[in-house]
């Protein structure tokens, strides 16, 4: 049998030793991650102390900053984060109901923590691949308290609505009475597409939530932002979900990093992930989606088993030092398997000559059909 955590060491050893990455980054040592720390920690920066001051202060108000908005809590993951904005959005209302997308994250990840720690309710909002639109939130047939939009929609492809479809759905939700949460875990790198700056889009929402650690490149941990009675409610039940750590500072640092580093750096990964899904779309049998892509990541299938294509990956990074794309797995359609593909640093010093060159090594490893 395989033991998966040595199947994963394997992959990443393989990835860390690549001269060519297509998707995604070579992952850095502990050692390079604390020197990354050393860079942004002032040499009389003091620890925060139960989730006040120091480091974490420091990256709730860079958060504020950047989302124009009146508080920020800092907590130690997404999914804390978003259970709290949802059970204040219960109280004030007097509705437990929640409309979510059955691909949001609540839905598909959390094993139903909303409903089993927070006492809520899914209402499930489209059945479409999507973010749900002005008229099926109109639709509704029971009374929401609070309306989640995933800004990109990881599981349906990192798929984002137009700036016009989501000021019409959160007016919708107003409407109906219901307020309005964001789940912005990739919420940086959609300015680009939405044609708005991240306090543009979180204006529009009662509450928002992003993350430190996908695009960003941090090791964990979350932000909830809002007003500030929000703010104050949420700083309560983050304690009550154990979430009130002793020091998080390691965790903010590497935030507030990402924050300096990566963020001004992803608007050039979403415009380099254009070109790189147009020249994977012609190879043989593949399909992207969404063509083009909303933000620096997207889906591509190829028309081969999702083993073979692992094998074929980690065999052209072992052997040549050239990443391609890990991560298939197999779909509903047999021999049709399926990748998320992230387009970042590594990726932008290849043109499209050069993904396509990178494609068909990685392709002549698969065994012949
Ligand atoms: C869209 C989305 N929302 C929420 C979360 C939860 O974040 P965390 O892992 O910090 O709990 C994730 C994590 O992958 C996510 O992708």
């Amino acid at each position: 049998m395989t033991d998966p955590y040595a199947e994963r060491v394997r992959r990443l050893t393989a990835l860390r030793g690549c001269d060519t990455v297509l998707a995604g980054i070579r992952p850095p040592s502990v050692a390079e991650q604390l020197h990354t720390l050393r860079a942004v920690a002032a040499d009389d920066l003091l620890p925060d102390f139960y989730g006040e001051g120091g480091p974490v202060e420091a990256v709730e108000h860079r958060v504020a900053e950047l989302l124009g908005t009146e508080a920020v809590a800092f907590f130690p993951t997404g999914t804390m984060a978003q259970q709290v904005a949802m059970r204040y959005g219960a109280e004030l209302t007097g509705r437990d109901a929640v409309g979510l997308h059955p691909l949001s994250h609540p839905l598909l990840h959390e094993r139903d923590a909303y409903a089993v720690l927070g006492g809520l309710r899914a209402v499930r909002t489209t059945n479409a691949p999507r973010n749900p639109t002005a008229e099926e939130v109109a639709a509704l047939d029971e009374p929401i308290g609070t309306l989640m939009l995933e800004l990109p929609l990881r599981d349906a492809g990192f798929v984002l609505p137009t700036w016009d479809e989501l000021v019409a759905v959160v007016r919708a939700a107003r409407e109906a009475g219901a307020r309005v949460h964001l789940d912005g875990a990739r919420l940086w790198e959609s300015t680009v597409h939405l044609g708005h700056s991240l306090a543009e889009i979180a204006a529009l929402a009662d509450s928002t939530y992003v993350s430190f650690y996908k695009s960003l490149g941090g090791h964990s941990g979350a932000a909830l932002a809002g007003s500030a009675e929000l703010v104050r409610s949420a700083r309560a039940w983050r304690h009550r979900y154990g979430g009130n750590l002793f020091q998080q500072w390691p965790a903010a640092l590497a935030a507030l990093a990402g924050l300096e580093r990566e963020l001004p750096r992803l608007a050039g990964y979403v415009a380099h992930a254009k070109l790189v899904a147009e020249a994977l779309a012609g190879l043989p049998g593949a399909r992207v989606h969404p063509a083009p892509p909303h933000t620096h990541q997207f889906r591509l299938w190829l028309p081969h088993p999702a083993d073979a294509l692992n094998d074929a990956n980690l065999a052209l990074a072992e052997e040549e030092k050239a990443w391609f794309i890990g991560g298939w797995r197999d779909t509903e359609v047999p021999g049709v398997s399926l990748a998320e593909v992230t387009v970042s640093a590594p990726a932008t010093e290849l043109d499209a000559a050069q993904v396509v060159e990178l494609a068909e090594r990685f392709l002549r490893r698969l065994p012949r059909t």
